[in-house]
């Protein structure tokens, strides 16, 4: 079997002389004969100056090194894409299955018998682990970590649902300039990922109930040395998955374990976004997430962990009581719990592993839970055949069951130019309406649908309203809020037909969005209409066109169509 440097030779038609060459190569570096005997494992690098989440990224690719030598083989750094969520234009989404198509092919064109994955920032993890399923060597995370929290006037602040919160109170008019800008100092005190359970932390938790990095992987803030001792033993595991050649991404992303972090996803208070991503790594491996189930599993785990921003804690507090373990071992029951993990084990030995702290009360008891159902509702309706998402645990109770006229907004730009106006036709019972923002419309669905409350409504104290779109909410934000709407408008989706003043009904309980308007004046204005608009924006040349061609709906994760394990497909090598 070839392994190490003689794995994936670079064609010269000669395989001797092309191992010579790469030998010849590799030795300017000063590499000995010895090291270039032993197994090689990769470790991709996405530290970048554009990416503060990343940050410690050199710290902890140095203690996966160290790992992987203790451990007998050759570990060789790679630099790929890092996408950080306030450094990416137009929106890192628009880049993740970039991302994910770039780690894939470096994966496979370099010579490595194993791969750690070093992400965090939201959209690096779901990158990462769809290129490892579709490349199918074996591969562990390990994730970058939360960060510590911030402190102002004794209060605990953090990243980023205290960054809406005190922005709100800003546009509110309750916050002044020079105190905003303060508080902005405090948000963010290290590097490491936001540490409420944002889209970072909600991947990361997942990545740890589907087995893919080693336990407590998910919470060890992003600064501690017990995160580097991590890295060191996630280096070794590397190394003897490197010598064993297995456990491989399809053994550990099964139908099961899909489920195992979908239960999770629920009980953590997860980002919608982590829906998108987990549908998508899903699709990678041919075990497509059926929204519905996804659903009706929702109502039967209970939300257990008290974090923002459906909750009052943060990570750093979420992992001094327990972490995912403690977590999974109150949802045992729920869980297939003899999945194997890249630990070596069975995710039953990771709940073994949990640490009992007493009198914590971040992880509730399945009897005292934060929220009896999960966090994420899937509904549908006439406004959303082919479903819409909403975070109920972030939600106001009082609008979950909710009729008002609707306010529309045509796109992201023009939603910023008339939303703060003192013309704007709203009231607080109005359901504000963003459309044309979905993968297709925006491009790259950004995270608008957290559509600010307009300002003249925010200074009477208004601090909720229903708000949907096609477009995406980052799960670091809160209120009721109904996100990725599919088809997306500008896919030909049923949202471009609303006007404003109509009637739009929301009932979570029940499931439902509906645009109160008769099926025959729909169809009127779908006439009136034509084809739908083709997108507002260029993409007539490179990724753009790539993107805008092939693109599935969020329903489906948003991966490009041609990415995708088709039934028939055989396992990629
Ligand atoms: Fe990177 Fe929040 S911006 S995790």
């Amino acid at each position: 079997m070839n392994r190490g440097l003689r794995k994936n030779l670079t064609s010269y038609g000669d395989a001797d002389f092309s191992l010579f060459l790469r030998s010849a190569f590799v030795k300017a570096m000063g590499y000995s004969d010895d090291a270039l005997e032993r197994p090689i494992v990769g470790i991709s690098n996405t530290f970048s100056d554009y990416n503060p989440c990343h940050g410690n990224v050199p710290d902890l690719i140095e203690a996966v090194k160290r790992g992987v030598m203790l451990a007998g083989a050759l570990p060789m750094v790679f630099p790929t894409m890092s996408l950080h969520e306030s450094f990416a234009y137009p929106t890192a989404m628009y880049l993740r299955n970039l991302m994910a198509m770039e780690t894939e092919e470096l994966i496979r064109c370099q010579p490595m018998d194993s791969v750690v994955l070093i992400g965090g920032c939201d959209k690096t993890l779901p990158a990462q682990i769809m290129a490892a399923a579709s490349v199918n060597i074996p591969a562990i995370v390990l994730p970058t970590g939360p960060m510590v929290v911030g402190h102002y006037k004794g209060e605990v602040l953090g990243a980023c649902t205290d960054c809406r919160r005190m922005w709100s109170l800003f546009r509110a008019g309750q916050m002044a300039e020079a105190e905003v800008k303060q508080v902005n100092a405090k948000l963010a005190p290290s590097v490491g990922t936001c540490m409420v359970m944002g889209t970072a932390s909600t991947m990361a938790c997942i990545t740890e109930a589907l087995g893919l990095c080693l336990p407590m992987g998910a919470t060890i803030p992003a600064t501690h040395s017990e995160r580097r001792r991590l890295a060191e033993g996630t280096g070794k595991r590397a190394a003897e998955m490197a010598m064993a050649g297995h456990p491989l991404p399809s053994d550990v992303l099964t139908d099961r374990s899909i489920q195992n972090a979908s239960v999770v996803m629920q009980s953590i208070g997860g980002s919608t976004n982590g829906l998108i991503h987990l549908s998508a790594i899903a699709r990678r491996v041919g075990h497509p997430i059926d929204l519905d189930e996804f659903d009706r599993a929702g109502r039967s785990v209970p939300v257990l962990v008290d974090l923002k921003p459906s909750g009052e804690h943060y990570m750093e507090h979420f992992h001094q009581a327990g972490g995912v373990p403690r977590l999974m071992k109150e949802l045992a029951d729920l869980l297939s719990t003899d999945v194997p993990t890249v630990a070596g084990g069975t995710l039953a030995d990771s709940i073994a592993s949990a640490e009992n702290v007493p009198g914590q009360d971040v992880i509730r008891p399945r009897s005292k839970p934060l929220k009896a159902n999960g966090a994420l509702v899937v509904l549908r309706g006439n406004l959303a055949p082919r479903g819409s998402v909403i975070k109920q645990s972030a939600a106001s109770v009082e609008l979950l069951q909710h009729t008002g006229s609707a306010v529309v907004f045509d796109s992201v730009e023009q939603m910023m130019q008339l939303l703060d106006g003192p013309d704007l036709d709203v009231t607080p019972t109005s359901v504000l309406v963003l459309r044309n923002a979905g993968p297709k419309g925006a491009p790259g669905m950004p995270e608008a649908g957290y559509i600010p409350i307009p300002k003249k409504l925010a200074r009477l104290g208004v601090k909720d309203m229903v708000r949907i779109s096609d477009a995406r909410m980052s799960g670091t934000a809160f209120g009721t809020v109904v996100l990725h709407i599919a088809p997306e408008a500008a896919a030909g989706g049923p949202l471009a037909l609303v006007r404003s003043g109509d009637l739009i009904r929301l009932d979570v309980p029940a499931r439902r969005l509906d645009l109160l308007v008769s099926e025959g004046e729909l169809q009127a204005r779908a006439r009136e209409m034509g084809p739908r608009i083709h997108p507002d924006w260029d993409a007539s040349r490179g990724y753009a066109k790539l993107f805008l061609d092939t693109v599935l709906q969020a329903d489906e994760g948003c991966d490009f169509d041609f990415m995708v394990k088709r039934a028939a497909d055989e396992t990629p090598g």
